[in-house]
């Protein structure tokens, strides 16, 4: 991680981060590029030998600069929504390397996907997989699919962010899969590509994840499968952090204990981390407005909330928090650093233990990269933060702050025909203006 104290500073990518917060000011999100590819490359070697397809999970942080580092880095991109697919597309993905998951897809959503050629569509119900043909026969195409299946098997997260039940939302109960199987057989507009599997998020065991694997191949033919098409197995993402300056998730044994199942299958790996790639490689930084004792403990309220960054309010998330300059002495008081928003769940940690500063005083939330501006929202009417990505001792803006007047933006009183059908969003003039784009003209 280059995330470190230099000289009692706090410094990422060689900057140090007090002129981040003085050139932008703050809240503001700072990503760093050489823990991002340190990173990319930990994955590739601990799945070595397992020709890993890496589809980054947008949806942690789809900010169109870190999309475009990772689409150069020859990853590939793990998206859940129309919206995902046209900003990869807008930042240089390359839609082979896409796969297409996510429960309830609309039609317009598949259509986008066939138009774009993306290279993997998963299907996560036996009503996507009708409507998925109908719509590929429609267009005259033949598409991958992967069936994502539900091996209930749980792993220890938190209850929000486990998908892989038999009580989730997620995945085919394998006994319906059966049935998915006759359909892709009985067609000629789909071809079995891969299973799926995704347990969940912010897991440090690699046993889940191979026990999943087990059901998967204890369930399926694998034989008839491979003659449907079958090459792939995709574990989906979840692969868990502890903050940067702790390790995460070990990937050896899960390499390991892969190379012994899926060589002898005979299948190749994707996978779609998201949080192991961003959230140690970004922060966010806030600064101190007022430190108020309370009854028993003291209140730390910075100008970041949990419009900002939500995960502490929403999961009991804990994010380290640092100053940027390590104190000199000062006794460590209880404190709950919390932000600006009306409610008593606006909170950014509590309990902490900090020494009494000044306000003007800046802090790092730690481990913010993943997850931390892609929930951001306006609540309260707070612009959300600026974006800035770092690398080897050089700064960039790659997201301005938003101006109050966005908040207001797409309002008016502009009457409305109720007889007029809303229609869909206008994805085939995107995706043309995008093509143009590509093309130069
Ligand atoms: N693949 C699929 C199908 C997913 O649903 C997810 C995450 C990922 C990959 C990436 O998981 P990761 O490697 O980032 O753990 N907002 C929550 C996390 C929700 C994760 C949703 N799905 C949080 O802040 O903890």
């Amino acid at each position: 991680m280059s995330i470190e104290y230099r000289d009692d500073r706090l410094v990422a990518g060689g900057v140090p981060l007090e002129e981040i917060a003085a050139a932008v000011g703050t809240p503001v999100y700072v990503y760093d590029t050489d823990s991002i590819l340190e990173r990319l490359d930990r994955i590739r070697r601990s799945f070595d030998g397992l020709d890993p397809g890496i589809r980054y999970a947008v949806k942690a942080n789809s900010n169109g600069a870190l999309l475009s580092l990772l689409a150069r880095e020859g990853a590939g991109f793990d998206l859940v929504s129309g919206g995902e697919l046209l900003r990869a597309l807008a930042a240089g993905g390359r839609p082979a390397d896409m796969v297409f998951a996510g429960v309830g897809k609309q039609d317009w959503e598949l259509e986008l996907g066939l138009e774009a050629g993306i290279g993997l569509f998963v299907v996560e119900s036996e009503a996507e997989l009708d409507r998925l043909a109908f719509l590929a026969s429609r267009a005259g195409r033949r598409v991958d699919v992967a069936l994502r299946l539900n091996p209930d098997v749980g792993a220890a997260t938190h209850d929000y962010i486990a998908t892989g039940r038999k009580e989730d939302k997620f995945g085919l109960n394998p006994d319906r899969a059966e049935n998915c199987l006759r359909v892709i057989s009985s067609g000629t507009s789909l071809r079995l590509h891969a299973f799926h599997v995704h347990l969940g998020s912010l897991i440090l065991d690699s046993e889940p994840y191979l026990e999943a694997l087990r059901r998967v191949l204890d369930w399926c033919d694998l034989k008839a499968c491979k003659k449907l098409g079958l090459e792939c197995y995709d574990l989906g993402g979840g692969f868990g952090i502890r903050g940067p300056f702790a390790e995460p998730m070990d990937l050896d044994p899960l390499g390991e204990g892969l190379r012994r199942i899926l060589g002898p299958a005979g299948l190749r790996l994707l996978c779609e981390p998201g949080r192991y790639l961003l959230g140690d490689a970004g922060l966010l930084l806030v600064r101190a407005l007022e430190w108020k004792p309370g009854h028993g403990k003291d209140f730390l309220i910075v100008d970041g909330g949990m419009n900002d960054l939500i995960r502490p309010a929403l999961y009991g998330a804990t994010h380290e928090i640092v100053p940027l300059r390590s104190p000199e002495g000062g006794v460590p008081r209880r404190v709950d650093v919390v932000g600006p928003v009306c409610e008593s769940g606006d909170f950014l940690g509590r309990d902490r233990s900090l020494p009494e500063s000044e306000p003007g005083t800046l802090y790092a939330v730690l481990g913010a990269g993943a997850y931390g501006f892609s929930m951001s929202s306006d609540y309260n009417s707070r612009p959300r933060p600026a974006e800035v990505l770092v690398s080897n001792g050089t700064a960039r803006l790659i997201r301005r702050r938003e101006d109050p007047r966005d908040l207001w933006r797409n309002e008016g009183d502009e009457g409305l025909d109720l007889r007029k059908p809303a229609g869909d969003p206008p994805w085939r003039e995107i995706l043309e203006d995008l093509r143009n784009r590509e093309a130069g003209t």
